[in-house]
Formats: structure tokens, C-alpha cells, sequence
């Protein structure tokens, strides 16, 4: 074996050694785990629409954007969907990580700093490291400590010569918990930074229509002066693709300087004919919304009541915290053989192993019933396993 294969063998066997090897897996059971919080992904309306459009456009868009690959259904897309969430300009790219990835590599730099939630998601820390810029991480949702960083870039750099951006999710996605959002504003508004929200998982779900947290949280005024927003149509819209939600200068530097929009193929071209559609459908959906928090709630009651340590979450990710990586994969191994598809994280994707139960709209109160009887037969039968 070359070298090269033997260094991969030994980071393999290091990786299962320490209970952390990943494998891809089919679905099967009911769905606890995926980011379809709406449901869209096998709306029945949708499929309807799907069918009547399907034959309108080639498979592939066959080039970038900037090529051959751009359709009037994404620029169409781009204008509702930047004024639905009171933007002035949006530009669809292939998906989320890429939105961020791309977004920080093209506004930071090695002279920014660039303060960061130390949980924010990989596709973030990946953007900054890549920009080169000085990454400050900030404990998670402590705003007090963002500050005390801000105070002490202003004493390393009086002159602000450097620029500083400040980057947060919305609803942390392996907590399921978010920032105090009036805070930050006024932080911002203290110390003038640019400011990069991530609603990945709060769009279709939280504010009026599902236009996203920050709508629920801070005044329209407050919005309009984020610098940027992004979005995702992977979750909630049951699609795939990434939106970056800015001003048309914003946009017009991004189309420009942006390396994964530049120098790949664009979205499929029917997607954002579909992202038209689940925009509106989405919209309509408050009583699905309600349904969401009324599970999320009787989930998190039972889970408490019965002795589960959850984190402290705000929203329908409710991520059960367990010991040990070993015991994550043996509560999700039983779990999908009882007919419930929930997944086991582990670290490097976060601190401390757990179960991440993702509600949608789509489950029942009996399913969720069940998912906690279940879970309480698991520790029994693990307490008498280890006896
Ligand atoms: C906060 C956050 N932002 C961005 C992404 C990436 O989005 P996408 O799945 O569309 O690539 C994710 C993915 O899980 C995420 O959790």
C-alpha cells in the first residue's frame, strides 16, 4: 500500500476506534431527523406542480449563471422571494454552504475581523478560515463576551483599520436554540459592524408567514440594516439551493467576486420554478406552524417528565443529550429498529454526542407518544444491559 492509502487507513481506524465513524444509510421509519420541517419535500400540491411544469426545462442548467445557466424563473425567484423577507436584493446559488462559504470568503479578508458564534455551522468557520481573516470566537449566545471582544479589537486597532463583521445563526441547529437578537442589534448599532445572519433553520418556520426569526424578534427597520441574510430552500422548502438576501450593490459584488457562484454550474433550472410555488404554499401554512410548536412542546414536556436531559431549546430541534458516542449510536441503532428514524450526532460536528430530534408538521401526537415510550424502553433496557 502507497502511503498515501496508509495514512488514510490509519485515520479510519482511528475514527472508529473513538466511536466516530460515519456510514451513509437509506431512510427508513418515521422522521425524526431530517430538516423538512413543513413537510414540502412530498407535499402533495407540490408533486401536482412538479408534474405540470416537469416538462419545461432541461435536466441539468448546463452551465454558470453567468454562462448559459441562468433562467428567468431565478431571477423571478430572486425579486419575490428578497421582497417577501423585505430585502432589496437576493441571488440564488447552489445551496446553502455554498451561501455562506462563498459569502465570507468574498467579504472578509486577512485585514477583517471576522467574531463568530463558536457554533455556528461548518459552511461559516469554512467562509472565514478561507477569507484569511482574524477569527474571534465568541462563546455560544453570549453576547456579553462578543462585546468584550469588540472592546478589545478596538484597542488593538484604534484606527479601525480593520473592518469587523459579526456572524450568527439564527436557530442553532444542534441546540436548537437562538441569539437575543434586540442585543445584537444594539450592539451593532454601538459598534458598527457588518452584520451576517444565518436563517437556515428558521425559515418557513418561525415569524409571520415563515418569513424567519428575525421577523419575530426585531423591527423591520432592525432588519433592513442587517448587511446580509441567508437562507437555504434545503430545509423547510423541501428543495435545494442557498439565497443570500442583501442590497442590489451587495449582490452586484457577489456575482462578481464570488468564487462557487462564479465557477460552478447553476441550481437545476426547475428548482427555482418550484421555489416560486413552495413560496407561496409555505406562506399559507400557519396552521402547520402551530401544529409544529404544539409537538415541539408536548415532546419536550414528556422528555423532561420522564428524566431526559435536553438542551435548552426554543424550537421544534430538541436535541436529547447522552453520555457517551457509544450510547448516541446505541439509543439511534434501536430507535430505527423500532421504526424511528433519528440519528445519532457526534463530535466533530458537535461538542458532546447526542440525539437530534427534528419535529415536522407532518407527525402526530401519537408518533411523537411513541417516540418517548420507545426512548424510555431504550434506558431500561440499557440499565439492564450494564447491570
Ligand atoms: C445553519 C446552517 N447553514 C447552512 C447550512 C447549509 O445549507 P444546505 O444544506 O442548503 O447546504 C446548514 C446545513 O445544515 C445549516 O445548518
Amino acid at each position: 500500500m502507497s502511503r498515501h492509502w496508509e495514512e488514510i487507513q490509519k485515520k479510519l481506524e482511528s475514527i472508529k476506534g473513538k466511536q466516530l465513524f460515519r456510514e451513509t444509510k437509506t431512510y427508513q421509519g418515521i422522521d425524526f431527523c431530517s430538516n423538512d420541517y413543513m413537510g414540502l419535500a412530498s407535499n402533495k400540491s407540490m408533486l401536482e406542480y412538479y408534474h405540470s411544469i416537469k416538462d419545461l426545462y432541461p435536466f441539468g442548467s448546463t452551465a454558470s449563471r453567468l454562462v448559459r445557466g441562468n433562467y428567468d424563473s431565478m431571477d423571478q425567484f430572486e425579486s419575490k422571494f428578497a421582497n417577501f423577507v423585505e430585502g432589496e436584493a437576493a441571488l440564488l446559488v447552489s445551496n446553502g454552504f455554498v451561501a455562506n462559504f462563498g459569502l465570507l470568503d468574498s467579504i472578509a479578508a486577512p485585514d477583517c475581523y471576522v467574531f463568530t458564534d463558536r457554533l455556528n455551522h461548518a459552511s461559516i468557520l469554512d467562509g472565514i478560515r478561507i477569507s484569511g481573516a482574524k477569527k474571534k470566537y465568541y462563546n455560544h449566545l453570549d453576547l456579553q463576551h462578543l462585546k468584550s471582544l469588540l472592546e478589545k479589537a478596538n484597542a488593538e486597532d484604534s484606527s479601525q483599520k480593520c473592518k469587523r463583521i459579526v456572524v450568527t445563526e439564527s436557530l442553532f441547529s444542534m441546540d436548537g436554540d437562538s441569539p437575543d437578537f434586540s442585543k445584537l442589534m444594539e450592539l451593532k448599532k454601538e459598534y458598527g459592524f457588518v452584520l451576517v445572519v444565518d436563517e437556515a433553520h428558521a425559515l418557513g418556520v418561525y415569524g409571520k408567514e415563515g418569513k424567519g426569526i428575525l421577523f419575530r424578534d426585531v423591527s423591520i427597520e432592525d432588519i433592513r440594516s442587517i448587511d446580509y441574510r441567508v437562507y437555504t430552500l434545503g430545509k423547510s422548502f423541501g428543495l435545494e439551493g442557498g439565497i443570500i438576501v442583501t442590497k442590489q450593490m451587495g449582490r452586484d459584488h457577489l456575482v462578481n467576486v464570488m468564487r462557487p457562484f462564479i465557477f460552478s454550474t447553476a441550481p437545476l433550472p426547475i428548482i427555482s420554478q418550484l421555489a416560486i410555488f413552495a413560496l407561496d404554499l409555505l406562506r399559507s401554512m400557519d396552521s402547520e406552524r402551530k401544529t409544529l410548536q404544539v409537538l415541539a412542546e408536548e415532546l419536550k414536556k414528556s422528555l423532561c417528565s420522564f428524566g431526559f436531559a435536553i438542551t435548552n431549546t426554543a424550537s421544534h430541534i430538541i436535541p436529547l443529550l447522552l453520555g457517551s458516542e457509544t450510547e448516541a449510536m446505541y439509543y439511534a441503532k434501536r430507535l430505527q429498529e423500532m421504526g424511528l428514524d433519528v440519528r445519532a450526532i457526534r463530535p466533530p460536528t458537535v461538542p458532546s454526542a447526542r440525539l437530534r430530534i427534528s419535529l415536522n408538521a407532518k407527525l402526530s401526537i401519537h408518533e411523537i407518544n411513541r417516540l418517548v415510550s420507545s426512548l424510555v424502553q431504550i434506558r431500561e433496557e440499557s440499565i439492564a444491559l450494564n447491570s
